[in-house]
């Protein structure tokens, strides 16, 4: 899919078009050392999560090819105490949440942004910006609420990664909860973000992609 000057690419569509070895270059060639958990997951476990069906990765490139960076999107189970939301918050997931009354518990369906990164090999990560990402990502999700409906997008943030909290409420996602995971022993912020707010498109994108999809 060509949106403006980016090109986003599904992951294991992408390995039927330029075949595995040069599939695998590409992945060599990404590199996030803010994150290396970001790193690690594209360039070792992305391929098999999609081989399986438990995400969707989309690789997004400019007009030379270059790997520019990617996401990952995939479809999970949230939830939330009802005590801890506020009451717009509240009325809003209860539209179409089930509130398990025993426990207090709102049980949603929501769309995960995974893994969201730039590539920050030999400064390429100054050809796009977080945002851009990010609204591709969105452009994605859309697409799939117009087929299956769904509303709220989750990020999780680290929670001792603070810069991140701006970068993910400029784009319109409030803090709703707070995870502990035992597994690494990290606790996060869970950020949601209503997909049928309007104003979260990147100017121009629309038209661009009728344009190369005529
Ligand atoms: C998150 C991201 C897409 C945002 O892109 P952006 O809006 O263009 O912003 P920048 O890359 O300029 O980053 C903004 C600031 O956040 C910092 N930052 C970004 N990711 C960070 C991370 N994982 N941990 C700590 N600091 C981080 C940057 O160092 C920068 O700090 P500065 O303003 O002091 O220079 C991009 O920074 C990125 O790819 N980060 C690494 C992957 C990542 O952490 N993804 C989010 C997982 S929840």
């Amino acid at each position: 899919m060509m949106s403006g000057e980016y090109n986003v690419q599904e992951l294991e569509e992408l390995a039927e078009m330029i075949g595995e070895e040069t599939l695998a270059d590409t992945l060599d060639s990404y590199s996030c050392p803010l994150n290396p958990e970001v790193e690690d997951f594209l360039r070792h476990k992305a391929r098999h999560s999609s081989k399986i069906g438990a995400s969707v990765t989309y690789l997004v490139s400019g007009e030379d090819g270059a790997l520019l960076g990617y996401f990952t999107l995939l479809l999970k189970a949230f939830q939330v105490e009802a005590s801890r939301l506020t009451s717009a918050n509240r009325h809003l997931i209860a539209r179409f949440a089930e509130l398990d009354t025993v426990h207090g518990l709102y049980n949603a369906a929501v769309y995960l942004i995974a893994q969201i990164g730039k590539n920050f090999t030999e400064g390429i990560d100054s050809q796009i910006s977080g945002d851009v990402l990010l609204q591709l990502a969105f452009k994605i999700l859309r697409r799939a609420q117009g087929l299956v409906g769904g509303k709220l997008v989750l990020v999780e943030r680290e929670c001792n990664r603070p810069k991140l909290l701006n970068f993910y409420k400029d784009n319109h996602f409030t803090s709703w909860n707070t995870r502990h995971s035992e597994h690494d022993g990290v606790d996060y912020d869970q950020m949601i973000c209503n997909l049928g707010r309007k104003g979260l498109q990147v100017a121009g994108t629309e038209n661009d992609r009728t344009k190369s999809e005529e």
